[in-house]
C-alpha cells in the first residue's frame, strides 16, 4: 500500500540491523535471552512444550532471528531521529512487541521492541523523559510492567477491556493502575469496557487526557506502540474508528518532543483497515495534512466513564487534571469576554459580511482596501471545491500564561474545532496576544489537523519579528517544546472550566463525564457576546 500510494518513494529508508544481547538485556533478563537463543536449534517437539509456558505466542525455528530484526529496526529507526538523519519515522516489523515481559514471551511478543527502543534512547542519548503511546487496541501490560516504577519514561495506553473480560483479563489493566513509587502518575491506562469505540472516543481521550499530560511531561522523545487493531473491521478490536482517525493522532503528537517522533509497527489483523492505517499514519509524519475525519459526533456514554474515571484517578500527579472530577458550579452571570480567552464559531458570511463592514468604515486608505480584498481572493482560493464552507475563526488576547493557554487549546480549542469540522482556520494574532513564539507555534501546528490543513493566519504590519516562527509552523515544522510547564492559574482553569461545561450541552467532544447537565440557556448570551465582541476585534485589526 506504501508503495501503491507514492509514499515509499518519499521515505527514506533505513536499513535494519540485528539487536545485540546488550540491546535485548536492556528489558530482559539473560535466563529468558538464553532460552530463546536456542528455539532455532529445536525440534518441533521440543518447539511446542517451550511455548506452553507462555501465553498466546508462537515460536518459529525462524522467530530469534525476526524478534532481533524487529528490535533492531526500532533501535536504527531510533538513532536515525536522535541523529537527525530523519525528522520522524515508523519501523515496520514483525513480530510485535508489547506484550513481551522481562522474562517470557506473550501475546505474539518476543522482545519487547519499543521498552527496549526506549532504554536505549535514555541511555545512549542520555534523554530525561520518553513518552510512549500505544494506541494498539491491547494493553501492552510488557511496557507497563518495564516501567510502572520509573519516572522518566510515562506509558499511555487504551486498550478494550470490558470489565477485565478480554484478553490478557489483567487487573491491573484498569484505569487504577498508575504506576508504583517514584513512577506513581507515569503509567495511564485508558480501559474501553465496550467495543465499537469510534473516531469521537479516541479524539475525546486524546485531548482530555493524554495530551494535556503529555504537554505537562515534556518528553524528549515520542514512541508509539502502534498498533492498527484498534481500527475498524478489526476481528481482535472489534472497535469502529476509521483508518483517518490515525493521521489526527499522529499529527497531534508530532509537535511534541520538537517532533521527535518514532512509530513502532504492533498488532492489527485487518488486511483492508490494517495498509490503510499505516498509509494515513506515514503520509501525516511526511507532512501531509490529515483528512477532515468524519462523523464526529462526541463520545459515547462508556467512554465518558472511561475518560471520568482516568481524569480522577491522574488528578493528583498532574496538575492540568487537578480540578477533574469536581463539580463545577454554574454561574449563570458570567459574561466571559472578560476573560483572557475568546474564540468565535462563525459561518463565513458572517466574518466577511463584519469584516468588509468594519473595513470600509475604518479604513482611511486604499491600503486596507487592498489588503482586504486580496485576502478574501486568498480564502476564496483556497476554498475552492469546498461545498460546505465554515470557518473557526479565533482571536486570543491577554494569554500570558502558557500553562493555561495550553490548557485551554487541547481541552477547548481542539474538541471543538473538531468537532465543528471547518474547511478554514482564520487565525489572528492581536498585538497584545501575550502569546510567546514557542506557544504560538504549537498553536498553529496543532490547529493544522483541522480543515485538511486550511489555515489562514492574520497579524499585524508591525509585527515582522513574528513572521519567521508563524511561517516555519504553517511550514510544518515541529514547534519548540515549551519545557515543563507549572500549574496553570487557579483563575484560568476556574474560567476554562466553566466555559467547557457552558459548551459542552452543544459540543459533545468537550465533556469529560457521563454526569453534567445541559445549560442551554447560556447558549444565546454566547453568541450574542460573540458577534459584539468580534465587531470589535475586527475595528482594531
Ligand atoms: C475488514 O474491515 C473491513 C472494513 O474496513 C470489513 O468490511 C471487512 O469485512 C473486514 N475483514 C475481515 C476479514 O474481518
Ligand atoms: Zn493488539
Amino acid at each position: 500500500a506504501l508503495i501503491k500510494n507514492g509514499l515509499a518513494d518519499r521515505c527514506v529508508s533505513v536499513p535494519v540491523r540485528e539487536a545485540t544481547d546488550a540491546d535485548i538485556l536492556l528489558v530482559h533478563s539473560e535466563e529468558y535471552l538464553e532460552a530463546v537463543k536456542k528455539t532455532p536449534y529445536m525440534t518441533l517437539e521440543d518447539l511446542k512444550e517451550f511455548t506452553l509456558q507462555y501465553g498466546d505466542v508462537y515460536f518459529h525455528p525462524n522467530i530469534y532471528h525476526c524478534a532481533k530484526l524487529a528490535a533492531g529496526a526500532a533501535l536504527q529507526l531510533v538513532d536515525s531521529v536522535m541523529t537527525g538523519k530523519v525528522r520522524n519515522g515508523m519501523a515496520l516489523v514483525r513480530p510485535p512487541g508489547h506484550h513481551s515481559m522481562s522474562s517470557a514471551a506473550n501475546g505474539f511478543c518476543v522482545f519487547n521492541n519499543v521498552a527496549i527502543a526506549a532504554q536505549y534512547a535514555k541511555q545512549k542519548y542520555g534523554l530525561k523523559r520518553v513518552l510512549i503511546v500505544d494506541w494498539d487496541v491491547h494493553h501492552g501490560q510488557g511496557v507497563q510492567y518495564c516501567f510502572e516504577d520509573d519516572p522518566s519514561v510515562l506509558y499511555f495506553s487504551w486498550h478494550r477491556y470490558e470489565h477485565q473480560k478480554f484478553w490478557p483479563q489483567l487487573r491491573e489493566s484498569d484505569y487504577d493502575s498508575v504506576g508504583k513509587e517514584k513512577g506513581a502518575g507515569f503509567n495511564i491506562n485508558v480501559p474501553w469496557n465496550k467495543v465499537g469505540m469510534k473516531n469521537s472516543d479516541y479524539l475525546s481521550v486524546f485531548c482530555h487526557v493524554l495530551l494535556p499530560v503529555a504537554y505537562e511531561f515534556c518528553p524528549d522523545l515520542v514512541l508509539v506502540c502502534a498498533g492498527f487493531d484498534s481500527a475498524i473491521g478489526d476481528p481482535e478490536g472489534e472497535m469502529c474508528a476509521s483508518p483517518d482517525i490515525f493521521a489526527h493522532l499522529t499529527h497531534l503528537l508530532m509537535n511534541l518532543a520538537g517532533g521527535k517522533l518514532c512509530a513502532v509497527l504492533e498488532g492489527g489483523y485487518n488486511l483492508t483497515s490494517l495498509p490503510q492505517s499505516v498509509c494515513q499514519t506515514v503520509q501525516t509524519l511526511l507532512g501531509d495534512p490529515a483528512p477532515r475525519p468524519a462523523n464526529l459526533d462526541g463520545p459515547c456514554e462508556s467512554a465518558l466513564e472511561s475518560l471520568h474515571c482516568v481524569r480522577s484517578a491522574h488528578r493528583q500527579y498532574w496538575s492540568c487534571l487537578k480540578h477533574a472530577g469536581i463539580a463545577v458550579l454554574s454561574d449563570h452571570f458570567c459574561f466571559y469576554y472578560n476573560y483572557d480567552l475568546i474564540f468565535y464559531i462563525i459561518h463565513k458570511c458572517v466574518v466577511f459580511s463584519t469584516i468588509r463592514e468594519n473595513f470600509v468604515k475604518d479604513a482611511d486608505d486604499c491600503h486596507a482596501l487592498t489588503t482586504l480584498s486580496s485576502l478574501i481572493s486568498l480564502v476564496e482560493k483556497m476554498e475552492k471545491n469546498e461545498v460546505q464552507h465554515r470557518i473557526l475563526f479565533l482571536t486570543f488576547r491577554g494569554c500570558s500564561d502558557a500553562s493555561g493557554f495550553l490548557q485551554a487549546v487541547l481541552g477547548l480549542l481542539l474538541p471543538l474545532g473538531y468537532e465543528y469540522d471547518p474547511s478554514l482556520v482564520l487565525l489572528v494574532r492581536m498585538p497584545d496576544s501575550g502569546v510567546c513564539d514557542s506557544v504560538w507555534q504549537q498553536l498553529t501546528g496543532l490547529l493544522q489537523g483541522l480543515a485538511q490543513g486550511h489555515t489562514l493566519v492574520l497579524m499585524q504590519e508591525g509585527e515582522k519579528e513574528r513572521v519567521a516562527p508563524t511561517a516555519s509552523a504553517l511550514l510544518g515544522d515541529a514547534a519548540p517544546s515549551l519545557g515543563q510547564l507549572h500549574s496553570p492559574l487557579p483563575e484560568d482553569v476556574e474560567v476554562l472550566e466553566r466555559l467547557r461545561h457552558r459548551l459542552q450541552g452543544d459540543w459533545k467532544l468537550l465533556q469529560t463525564t457521563g454526569e453534567f447537565t445541559t445549560a442551554a440557556s447560556h447558549i444565546n448570551i454566547t453568541h450574542n457576546l460573540t458577534s459584539m465582541d468580534l465587531e470589535k476585534t475586527i475595528s482594531t485589526m
